[in-house]
């Protein structure tokens, strides 16, 4: 297994390009199993989440090509067995469930993988697609869906999960009338998704809002769309600025996605400048100060950046205390950090810590996507070198990350 090794302590500067959001493009590339014809999806990070869904949704049919960020998908005949390894593997993949049962009304899928950040059921997709006319069971550990045509109704989420709120959408789309979602998440890839939907041919208004409609319709066509830009790798270079303390500049960002990181980052005296899609963070001018923060639903502090917000608090002045509310397990990387000499206390929820003068170089290991992130954003500015395992969970979901990091000037490199 690679590791990735980052020296620490290098004065960083310039530019850095932010790719399209991978919670985006895979509910996008889901969607095109409710039409038929070739789709273009323009901006698509070139990661390997997007690789495990090009051949999870291969599996079911569609050929799929993707080079220089342009992913064409050809949406013809397709089966419903989601029963391949690559279902197991991520999370995401409990999106084409919705799509299949719509357009199939028979679906058979594996219990979907990912990050291993907490209990991560599906209750909310299976309870609210049955409200809208399916029904499931287990047969050999798959789930079986079934339905003969969905029919439109008046959902209410007992909580706003952004995988459940997009599979409703989805499936609704093709269901007889109209269906309206309340409690809706509101995440900015949920916006992504409906103007997708939109320009297939859907009816599906308010995302964004909690109040989400969808007036059914008979079919879906072939579309182009360019994805939005990764408000969670836009908000891990704003945190790795902020860490070292040097003028960065992040281009291509939605920078009202990022409201609640910039928020609190200002309460933490990091200084920067925004604009419409550019943020730049200034050089250091006072003390890195700690702050509290607790995770949300959008437009609460995301629970993507905590991680590599609780990296930043070890080297602030001071205390912090970090509430994790959307997961029940998200603190491995505390453990790692601790490793590093941060002043972390743990419980199952919450990490309180005192800012420490330096963190050391040693050797960590990644546990999921984001917690990976927060490493190397505390490896910055570690005394000497940190040696990273995991790696392969930091391919997830970051294109070109040591790259895009070397540009800037550091130092990292795999080994
Ligand atoms: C998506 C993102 C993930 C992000 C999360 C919250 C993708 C591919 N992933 O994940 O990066 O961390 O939103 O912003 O877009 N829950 C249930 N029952 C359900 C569904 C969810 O109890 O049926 C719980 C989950 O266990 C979790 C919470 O709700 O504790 C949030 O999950 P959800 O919003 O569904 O996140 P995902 O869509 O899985």
């Amino acid at each position: 297994m690679q590791k990735l090794l980052v020296e620490g302590g290098l004065r960083l500067g310039g530019r850095v390009e932010i790719a399209g959001a991978k919670n985006a493009v895979l509910k996008l590339m889901a969607a095109t199993l409710l039409g038929k014809g070739t789709f273009q999806i323009r901006n698509v990070p070139m990661i390997k989440d997007v690789f495990t869904m090009q051949g999870m949704l291969s599996s079911l049919g569609p050929k799929i090509s993707l080079a220089n960020n342009v992913m064409e998908i050809k949406v013809d005949e397709l089966s419903g067995d989601a029963t391949s390894k690559l279902v197991q593997q991520m999370r995401a993949s409990i999106q084409v469930l919705g799509p299949l049962l719509a357009r199939l009304g028979k679906v058979t899928i594996s219990l979907p993988g990912g990050c291993a950040i907490g209990d991560r059921p599906i209750d909310l997709h299976l309870d609210n697609l049955e409200k809208l006319g399916a029904r499931f069971f287990y047969d050999n550990g798959y789930i079986v869906g079934e339905a003969t045509q969905l029919v439109g109704t008046e959902l209410v989420l007992s909580y706003p999960s952004v995988g459940a709120t997009e599979n409703l959408m989805m499936a609704a789309c093709l269901a007889e009338g109209t269906t309206i979602i309340r409690r809706a998440a509101k995440e900015p890839e949920i916006v992504d998704l409906q103007n997708f939907l939109n320009k297939m041919g859907a009816r599906v208004v308010g995302a964004g809002t909690e109040t989400i409609r969808i007036d059914g319709v008979k079919s879906l066509h072939e579309t182009e769309f360019s994805v939005s830009p990764d408000r969670i790798e836009a908000g891990t270079f704003v945190i790795a600025g902020a860490i070292t303390g040097d003028e960065i500049e992040i281009e291509n960002v939605e920078s009202k996605h990022l409201e609640s990181l910039l928020v609190v980052l200002k309460n933490c005296n990091v200084h920067f400048t925004v604009e419409k899609k550019r943020i730049v963070i200034h050089q250091r001018r006072k003390p890195l100060t700690g702050t509290n923060i607790v995770t949300g639903p959008y437009p609460a502090f995301p629970t993507d950046l905590q991680p590599q917000f609780t990296a930043l608090m070890t080297v602030a002045k001071g205390n912090s205390e970090i509430k994790e509310t959307v997961y029940n397990n998200r603190f491995q990387h505390a453990i790692e950090l601790q490793k590093m000499g941060a002043n972390i206390t743990l419980n199952s929820s919450s990490a309180r810590i005192t800012g420490v003068e330096k963190l050391v170089g040693t050797s960590v290991t990644a546990a999921d996507l984001r917690g990976g992130a927060a490493l190397v954003v505390a490896a910055l500015v570690a005394d000497g070198i940190t040696e990273i395992s995991g790696v392969e969970h930091i391919d997830r979901g970051y294109e070109n990350f040591e790259h895009k990091l070397n540009a800037l000037g550091a130092k990292v490199w795999r080994q």
